[in-house]
């Protein structure tokens, strides 16, 4: 097949391409060309989405997977100038959901929307992708807006937190990164916690045979096929990279009594007890969502411990000085960890 991928340069797009082309498909990329220097092998249409899209006009692809469409608006356009292909992959969030408080969301529960005028406030005043209050809003109705330009012909992939190399949100890197590290590590919250991710080589894969099979609809991409706990998924970490680190459990109402960010300077932290910043219930749903008609549709998780060795591979390539989006200083993480044992003698 000829694939056309919006984006494909950075993260999920990566695998993408390597899925395809493994697949022998015929892959064009369309972006800015911010990593002009990736696959030079493949032909890379330059463009911004949000403007000109002139280049894409006339060409002829069997499908599109549109990694990087964060404004209705602009999936419409491009999804309008691509009607011709067969099969259009959106890549949507699992934050398109209205109410995440219980487990188990499935492709049926009602999304996130809001009113033309405040999408087009919202969309005049930013550019790029925006991960804060209104991206689940927004990437719920550019599904409808591929929907609308291509009736029938949409798979949308509501993903869970992705995982592998390259990953730009440091959230399991953060752990890989802190276990190699070793020493006393403070772990949040109920060790049993359920967890959900998404390796991006898996979910690649899957798009990759989705496509050649026609399907399309929605789907919840989440991991693993089992339930997952916090704790399992740091003692794999401390198992692949023998480390001899020791974990410390601390409580949710300690690390929100010490005004530790959930998510963010503890990442894959969602708390069980407390609602999340600016919401009212807590978010337990998040991180607990059906996959189980992914999962008939074929979706498969490669084992835990291959997904950190390679997240660890690419960890020792990257400089400890290098920026990290997310994650606690280790300074701060010494000082709620001497402050727990006090509260605890
Ligand atoms: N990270 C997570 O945990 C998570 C969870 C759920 C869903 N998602 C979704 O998964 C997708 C992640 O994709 P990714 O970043 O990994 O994909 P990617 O395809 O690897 O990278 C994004 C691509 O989009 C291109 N791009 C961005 N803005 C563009 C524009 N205005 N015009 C043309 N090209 C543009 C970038 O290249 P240039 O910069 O060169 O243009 C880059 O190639 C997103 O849709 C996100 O909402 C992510």
């Amino acid at each position: 097949m000829d694939i056309l991928i919006l984006g494909g340069t950075r993260f999920l797009g990566k695998f993408l391409v390597e899925a395809a082309i493994e697949r022998k498909h015929n892959v064009t990329l369309f972006n800015r060309g911010s990593n002009p220097d990736i696959f030079p092998e493949i032909e890379q249409l330059r463009g911004d989405r949000d403007g000109d899209l002139e280049i894409l006009k006339g060409c002829k692809w069997d499908a599109v997977v549109d990694t990087c469409g964060f404004f209705p608006g602009t999936v419409s356009k491009s999804a309008n100038i691509l009607n011709h292909v067969n099969h259009y992959t959106y890549i949507s969030s699992g934050s398109v959901y209205k109410d995440l408080s219980e487990p188990g969301i499935d492709e049926n529960a009602e999304v996130n929307t809001m009113d033309s005028d405040k999408v087009e406030e919202i969309t005049r005043g930013t550019s790029g992708p925006i991960y804060g209050e209104y991206y689940g809003h927004l990437k719920a109705l550019s599904e409808k807006a591929a929907e609308k330009e291509m009736p029938g012909k949409v798979l949308v992939i509501r993903a869970g937190q992705l995982v592998g190399p390259y990953d730009y949100t440091d959230r399991l890197p953060y752990w890989i990164n802190r276990i190699s590290q070793g020493g006393e590590v403070l772990a949040p919250g109920r060790p049993q916690r359920p967890i959900q991710i998404i390796d991006a080589k898996d979910l690649s894969q899957w798009i990759i045979r989705m496509m050649e099979q026609n399907v399309t609809g929605t789907f919840n991409a989440v991991g693993p096929e089992y339930t997952l706990t916090m704790e399992q998924l740091l003692q794999e970490c401390k198992s692949v990279m023998n480390s001899d680190t020791r974990l410390t459990w601390v409580s949710e109402k300690f690390l929100m009594d010490n005004q530790v960010e959930p998510w963010g300077e503890m990442p894959l932290w969602i708390p069980e007890e407390y609602p999340m910043p600016g919401k009212d219930k807590p978010w337990i749903g998040f991180l607990a969502m059906s996959n189980k008609k992914a999962m008939k549709h074929g979706l498969t998780f490669r084992s835990l411990s291959d997904i950190i060795n390679d997240i660890f591979a690419w960890e020792k390539t990257r400089s400890q000085h290098e920026d990290r989006k997310s994650g606690m200083d280790l300074k701060r993480e010494r000082k709620l960890l001497e402050l727990w044992k006090d509260l605890k003698v």
